[in-house]
């Protein structure tokens, strides 16, 4: 109960700090700018990544002096890579919310698809404008989405993209204390190489699939508020080994078509059973395992710097091959 009301009056008061960020015509449809409500709390499990993450950016904030003594100042990069939908993105949201600063969202896909000579003002316009807004934390997400394209062209406008990134994260690291840059990239193998230089995105965070109890929490929450039988959600995230949060999210949206089916069939509401969420997730497969698969290439063959050591442990400790 207490612990309801710590969490309303948590959310009341981000609510009341929150500022509004104005942007320009230009990068308005770029960036996504708020103060999100999510902190670490909703985040199950992934305690190593958490650790991590207040080591480099949330205790360097709230005890700046300390950090200080050692030459150490609030801000910096770090790289969230991974398979696909195993909480990037989320947890990216959740370290705004828990430092309680501004979160801007850059699709970089959308920025590569201007004109040349815009994309790059646009980016240095969005690393501005966080700076004017501290504490802020710049997510770029599909980073690999840079320097990835095939055509002459493109590869010339991208390098210039990259360029210009390259320059912000250096400017980052001498005058935009209290900016964070999270990058997140399901390839990190294909980023370019000077992205990845020390006070750049040189603090590489692996995030893994959810483990057991997490699954149930992840299914619990995008259960929430749903017509349901009574339900073993234990056996199902005991049967859905090395499944995404994405895939669990799938698994749940076809047990509902499965039981909104029954519904219009019958006339009335038809709850979610537990035979239904079972048929769903034999269905589907972990799309976790290709991912896997292709890392794993990368950690046994050029991995020159050991950065993939971390997926090959793990791995090892969940019986992957
Ligand atoms: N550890 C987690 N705790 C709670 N929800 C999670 C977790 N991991 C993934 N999810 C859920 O799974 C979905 C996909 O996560 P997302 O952050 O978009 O993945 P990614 O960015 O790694 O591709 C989201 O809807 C998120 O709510
Ligand atoms: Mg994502």
């Amino acid at each position: 109960m207490s612990d309801h009301n710590d969490r309303d009056e948590l959310a009341d008061r981000r609510r009341n700090k929150l500022k509004v960020l104005h942007f320009d015509k230009d990068g308005k449809d770029l960036v996504e700018s708020e103060k999100p409500d999510e902190s670490f709390a909703d985040v199950g499990g992934l305690e190593d990544v958490k650790k991590k993450i207040r080591m480099n950016f949330i205790l360097p904030l709230k005890q700046p002096e300390l950090f200080a003594a050692y030459g150490k100042e609030a801000g910096g990069s770090l790289l969230l890579y991974g398979p696909p939908g195993c909480g990037k993105t989320f947890l990216a949201r959740a370290v705004a919310g828990e430092i309680d600063a501004n979160f801007m969202h850059i699709e970089l896909q959308a920025i590569l698809g201007m004109y040349v000579g815009q994309s790059e003002n646009n980016l240095h316009d969005i690393f501005e404008k966080a700076r004017e807004n501290k504490p802020c934390v710049i997510f770029i997400d599909e980073l690999d989405a840079m320097g990835g394209s095939r055509n002459q062209m493109r590869q010339h406008h991208d390098r210039i993209l990259v360029n210009q990134l390259l320059m912000e994260l250096d400017g980052l690291r001498t005058f935009n204390d209290q900016v964070f840059v999270i990058g997140a990239t399901n390839t990190p193998w294909y980023l370019d190489s000077a992205l990845r230089r020390p006070g750049r995105f040189n603090h590489m965070i692996f995030v893994p699939p959810p483990e057991e109890s997490e699954r149930e929490t992840i299914l619990k929450l995008k259960l929430a508020g749903k017509p349901l039988a009574p339900l073993d959600l234990t056996k199902i995230s005991k049967e859905t080994k090395h499944f995404s949060g994405a895939d669990l999210e799938q698994i749940v949206k076809d047990a509902v078509e499965v039981a909104l089916e029954r519904s219009l069939e019958t006339g009335d509401i038809q709850p979610i059973s537990q035979d239904d969420l079972k048929k769903a997730s034999k269905q589907r497969k972990a799309t976790t395992l290709d991912w896997f698969a292709t890392a794993k290439n990368y950690a046994t063959f050029s991995d020159v710097n050991q950065d993939y050591q971390i997926v090959l442990d793990y791995m090892k400790a969940n019986g992957l091959k």
